[in-house]
């Protein structure tokens, strides 16, 4: 049995402020949610964050991190320093890290080698564009996206990794992906998976992600092979984001 994780990813939206007011209204209602949650805040926010949650069922997660183990790299941050500020999670291979600053299906899978060199939990994030979709490609991409970090570090390493399915036409477009489509796509990922290897098919945790609200969430969660959500907009609010972590 797979336990429901839900993820939520803040971007760049936090001042200290909102920080408060968001964790503390999530510590609030915990007492009865029994998915794992994970909330993955920007780098300046991790110390903060790591204060506020301690001794809770919450856990941290930061949203990217450098390939590098440390020196000149100006502006960037390592899986060290994430794991300073207590992050036990890390988001990889975003589809606005791929999009916007040029992440490759090799990039992504360093990345995803140096967290779990690190212990640390990769969120390891795919998914096809919409015109991928529309002819027809969804399974090619997807493959294509894993099979790189199957290459780069293994299938048994899977055993420390979570994935995150997230058509990239769902993310915060507020278009969800029916409940039909996306479980159709975590099975396929699943079943690729499994021709590797059965046993971690099985115990992999695949999210999905894309505009999941309180309102489509058990739905999508209770689909076979959807075991949680990776949560952008509604993870900003913590009456919405306890309301998806109690849909697990
Ligand atoms: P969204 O974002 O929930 O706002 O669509 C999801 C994500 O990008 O992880």
């Amino acid at each position: 049995m797979r336990q429901t994780i839900v993820a939520g990813n803040w971007k760049m939206n936090a001042s200290k402020e909102a920080v408060n007011t968001l964790i503390m209204g999530i510590l609030s209602g915990m007492a009865d949610v029994k998915s794992k949650v994970i909330v993955c805040a920007p780098y300046p926010y991790l110390s903060q964050v790591e204060a506020l949650i301690t001794h809770s069922q919450l856990h941290l997660g930061a949203q990217d991190l450098n390939a590098n183990v440390s020196g000149a790299f100006t502006g960037e941050v390592s899986a060290d320093m994430i794991k300073d500020f207590g992050a036990q999670y890390v988001i990889i291979g975003h589809s606005e890290r791929r999009s916007l600053y040029g992440e490759t299906d090799d990039v992504v899978a360093q990345k995803v080698q140096v967290a779990l060199d690190n212990d640390l939990t990769p969120l390891f994030c795919i998914g096809e564009l919409l015109e991928e979709r529309e002819s027809g490609n969804t399974e090619a991409v997807v493959s294509r996206q894993i099979q790189a970090v199957i290459d780069r570090v293994g299938i048994k390493a899977f055993k420390n990794i979570i994935v995150a399915y997230e058509p990239v036409w769902a993310i915060g477009t507020g278009v969800t992906a029916t409940p039909q489509q996306a479980q159709d796509t975590h099975a396929f990922i699943r079943s690729m998976l499994a021709k590797h290897d059965g046993d971690i098919a099985q115990s992999t945790p695949i999210l999905y992600g894309g505009s999941m609200n309180p309102t489509n969430a058990e739905e999508l969660i209770g689909c076979e092979d959807i075991d949680g959500g990776l949560i952008g907009g509604a993870s900003l609010k913590s009456e919405d984001f306890l309301r998806i972590c109690k849909a697990g």
